[in-house]
């Protein structure tokens, strides 16, 4: 029987594949290749769906379908139902990334590291600090006392910001070493007033904010090389407050400098 115009054409390209057994095509499958497989008519049968003509099949099919039938329908929604549910894990589209994890050990590399070492001498992209001063605060290898930027007003509001932010802690408001860590028993850091320390270079103020010093670690993760140069900047400005006499404030200041004397008990 031809009900089917498609399976016509199917059977034509397919070189005269033989066409479908009625049983077959009562359980849905008209595809010829089922035909050829052994266990399918079997499998039918045990459905309940029995061996009918496909025109009996049709007839009953308007009023419903037998019992066997009706079950055999079930049957097979079930057995779908089961067999999307078997399948509905099996998908790997990106659920899982096949790749290693920040020192992952392999067995593929020798070293056993899943990561490679890079190309000695590599510099990663803005990491090339030739500029000597500015990020080592040497000049041939010795500290310097030069800054590598002029230092305007702003650089100096900037350092005293982040001066107090970061070092107030233990070095105190005016720098003499008294800050609130201190007086809970940290180290006491020198004062930045004592004669070795205004005489020290400016590079070293850089040094030990880059590298720490003795008991004071490093800030190099936590202040930028700039910011760096402009707290030291602004250390200087501390050193001048507390050793600056009258000569140094501009004429245009010292009678409110003056005022401000007389309010203070002698
Ligand atoms: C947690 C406390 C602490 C903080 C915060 C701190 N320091 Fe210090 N600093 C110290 C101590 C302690 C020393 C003394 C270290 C030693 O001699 O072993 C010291 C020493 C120094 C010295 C003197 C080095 C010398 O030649 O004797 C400088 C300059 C200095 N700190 C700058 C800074 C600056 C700038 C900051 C902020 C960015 C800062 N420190 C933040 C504890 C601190």
């Amino acid at each position: 029987m031809k009900s089917r115009g498609q399976f016509d054409i199917r059977a034509q390209r397919e070189g005269g594949a033989p066409a479908p057994v009625p049983h077959l095509r009562r359980c849905g499958l008209s595809w010829p290749r089922y035909a050829a497989l052994p266990g399918w008519a079997k499998l039918c049968r045990a459905y309940g769906a029995g061996v009918a003509v496909d025109s009996e099949v049709a007839s009953k099919k308007k009023a419903g379908g037998t019992p066997a039938l009706q079950i055999a329908r079930a049957a097979n929604v079930i057995c779908l139902a089961a067999l999307a549910l078997l399948f509905a894990g099996c998908r790997m589209d990106m659920h899982q990334q096949p790749k290693y994890l920040p020192y992952e050990p392999t067995t593929f590399f020798d070293d056993g590291r899943s990561e490679r070492p890079v190309v000695p001498g590599t510099v990663a992209r803005g990491q090339l600090r030739l500029d000597e001063l500015l990020y080592t605060g040497k000049e041939n290898g010795v500290l310097s006392n030069k800054f590598p930027f002029p230092i305007t007003r702003d650089d100096l509001e900037r350092g005293r910001q982040r001066y107090n932010i970061y070092c107030t802690p233990c070095h105190d408001y005016t720098g003499s070493g008294q800050g609130i860590v201190v007086q809970r028993g940290f180290p006491p850091p020198p004062s930045y007033h004592i004669d070795r320390l205004r005489q020290a270079p400016v590079g070293h103020f850089f040094d030990v904010m880059s590298n720490g010093y003795g008991s004071m670690y490093s800030y190099a993760s936590r202040i930028e090389p700039e910011d760096r140069w402009r707290i030291a900047a602004y250390i200087r400005v501390l050193q001048l407050s507390q050793h600056a006499t009258e000569q140094d404030v501009p004429p245009s200041e010292r009678p409110q400098l003056n005022q401000l004397n007389a309010g203070q008990p002698q």
